[in-house]
């Protein structure tokens, strides 16, 4: 059972993944234009990662016998200064996604949905992984500076991530 508040903020939800979605794809299409493989294939696997988040609130609602309602996605953003000007928006993106994620979580417990405090646990430990994967490499690369060669290592570090989604989607 899912009230109509909570229906309309999964909903919201779910068009903010896909926007998160494309807001790591237009940071790997950037990287990818600076000759950075290994920062491209970084975001693009981050995007795949927002795609599967959309698509498990949608699964949820699906089964939860409610109207999934697709929206058209705000632009994002296309330029940057540098990765290390992307990872810290990256950052910023991640904070106010788990503040939504929060927002919809005090809903359910107001309402004391457990099915949906239950399920909306996954995206909060999730969250807390996003947060500190991005505050990870921005001290990382805050620490290479203008070290070319060091940059050029953690691209090629960050060329081996790959996306792997866990076997039961509804778990
Ligand atoms: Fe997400
Ligand atoms: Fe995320």
């Amino acid at each position: 059972m899912l009230s109509e508040k909570l229906v309309e903020l999964i909903n919201k939800q779910i068009n903010y993944e896909f926007f998160s979605e494309h807001v790591y794809l237009a940071m790997a299409a950037y990287c990818a234009d600076e000759d950075l493989d290994g920062f491209a294939n970084f975001f693009r696997i981050q995007a795949e990662e927002e795609r599967f988040h959309a698509m498990k609130l949608f699964d949820y609602v699906v089964e939860m016998n409610q109207r999934v309602i697709i929206k058209n996605s705000p632009e994002p953003r296309n330029d940057y200064e540098s990765v290390l000007q992307a990872f810290k928006a990256g950052l910023e993106h991640e904070k106010s996604n788990t503040k939504n994620i929060y927002s919809i979580a005090d809903v359910a417990m107001e309402e004391r949905n457990h099915a949906t405090i239950s399920f909306l646990k996954w995206f909060i430990d999730e969250q807390v992984e996003e947060e500190a994967l991005m505050n990870s490499i921005i001290k990382k690369l805050e620490r290479i500076g203008n070290d070319s060669a060091a940059l050029y290592m953690l691209d090629t570090e960050l060329a081996t991530r790959a996306f792997t989604p866990p076997i039961d989607t509804t778990a």
